[in-house]
């Protein structure tokens, strides 16, 4: 049986080095090949390779090399790419992954094809048809075959939308990752960036309804500035933002530590010991309680909303006086949270994806 993998952004190599493990334990007693294909959405180093190597994810079997543009360009030249990988490898199953270009590409060159699709994160929605990812989602999972749900919220989400066959709740493949990590996360007396165990907090911000509004950017900025007279605040900063912190002329505060995109081990690491995490990456809600941090999330709604539900997380826009409000709860202590809940499932997503895929061929 063959799979071919399509991966092509950040978050999804992380989802994919969980998933490729979990084919590499089964491929002992069946026979499976997973082909991957890299899209070349992300490119630097950082963004991309850095993963590969740290995360013991086979090299991808072909990589597409097509680089940034607009999303009809992008998405487009995915799609030409593909297409040929897929006439050539002729495989059983497309496993595609979360909400990107590079997954809704993968998706409708395969559909086209009528070769069956597998959607990990399916189910998951916003409810804000704006975020290009909402529409890659909606779309991705209107053409699959298998919907691998994170949560019972997406396995509902589904129903409304008439899909019910081929829904399985498998629980979250970043959950997995996380569990494979976790032990590593014990602490180290010694921090990078010379920060102190929950005396300094952590960001990331690259969501295009904050990148691409200067006015939403400033008062992000601004609101870190207000924190990092209390704590220090490391910002790890994603390229497309960094271009529009430029573009511009946003001025960073010397005291808000701007760091190049961060290996998944030092970012894990600099989660758990951090005293809030602030952020617009979906990724990076769902770690924040998995390590038991609170999260700011800079954003007005969110597709993880079990994180809000339990008050792991508190969404705040890019609204500094929200920001800074939910902040000084954290000081408070305010933050009042049942970090047992076990929302995403017992780690063991990937094995279920893989024995699901396996399962369904051989029926
Ligand atoms: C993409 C996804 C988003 C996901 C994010 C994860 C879409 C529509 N968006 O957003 O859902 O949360 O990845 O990080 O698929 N750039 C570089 N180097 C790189 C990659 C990007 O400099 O290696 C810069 C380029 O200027 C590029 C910009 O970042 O134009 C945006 O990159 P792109 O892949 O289009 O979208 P992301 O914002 O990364
Ligand atoms: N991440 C990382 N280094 C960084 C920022 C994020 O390794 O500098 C990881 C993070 O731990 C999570 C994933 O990237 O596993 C989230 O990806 P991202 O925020 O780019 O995308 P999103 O989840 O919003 O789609």
């Amino acid at each position: 049986m063959k799979v071919v993998t399509i991966v092509g952004a950040r978050p999804q190599f992380i989802k994919a080095a969980a998933v490729s493990r979990a084919f590499n334990n089964l491929n002992s007693k069946k026979s499976l090949a997973e082909v991957i294909i890299h899209t070349g959405q992300h490119y630097d180093h950082n963004m991309s390779e850095v993963f590969f190597k740290e995360l013991g994810i086979p090299q991808p079997d072909y990589n597409l090399h097509v680089g940034s543009g607009s999303h009809a360009q992008q998405t487009a030249d995915m799609l030409k790419g593909i297409e040929e990988v897929l006439r050539k490898e002729q495989p059983d199953w497309v496993l595609v992954y979360g909400d990107t270009n590079s997954t809704i590409a993968g998706a409708l060159a395969a559909s086209k094809m009528h070769i069956p699709i597998a959607h990990v994160e399916a189910g998951l929605r916003s409810y804000n048809r704006r975020m290009p990812e909402e529409i890659n989602r909606v779309l991705t999972d209107h053409v699959s075959t298998l919907l691998f749900c994170p949560t019972k919220t997406a396995v509902t989400n589904l129903e409304r939308e008439g899909i019910t066959e081929g829904v399985k709740n498998v629980g979250d493949v970043m959950y997995d990752c996380m569990q494979y990590y976790r032990a590593r996360l014990e602490t180290s007396s010694v921090l990078p960036f010379g920060v102190q165990r929950k005396g300094f907090a952590l960001a990331t911000v690259h969501r295009a309804e904050n990148t691409d509004s200067p006015q939403s950017l400033r008062q992000i900025f601004d609101s870190f500035k207000e924190i990092s007279k209390q704590i220090p605040v490391l910002v790890a900063l994603h390229p497309r933002t960094r271009k529009f912190i430029e573009n511009y002329n946003i001025d960073i505060s010397d005291s808000i530590k701007i760091l190049e995109p961060l290996p998944y081990l030092q970012m894990i690491e600099l989660e758990h010991n951090a005293k809030v995490i602030l952020t617009d990456s979906g990724g990076v809600q769902k770690e924040a309680l998995f390590v038991e941090t609170p999260c700011i999330t800079l954003r007005e709604e969110t597709e993880w909303v079990e994180t809000v539900e339990i008050g792991a997380n508190v969404l705040c826009g890019a609204n500094k006086s929200r920001i800074l409000d939910a902040y000084y709860r954290v000081i408070d202590g305010d933050f009042k949270v049942d970090w047992s809940s076990n929302i995403y499932g017992d780690g063991k997503a990937s094995d279920k994806i893989v024995e699901l895929l396996v399962g369904d061929h051989s029926s």
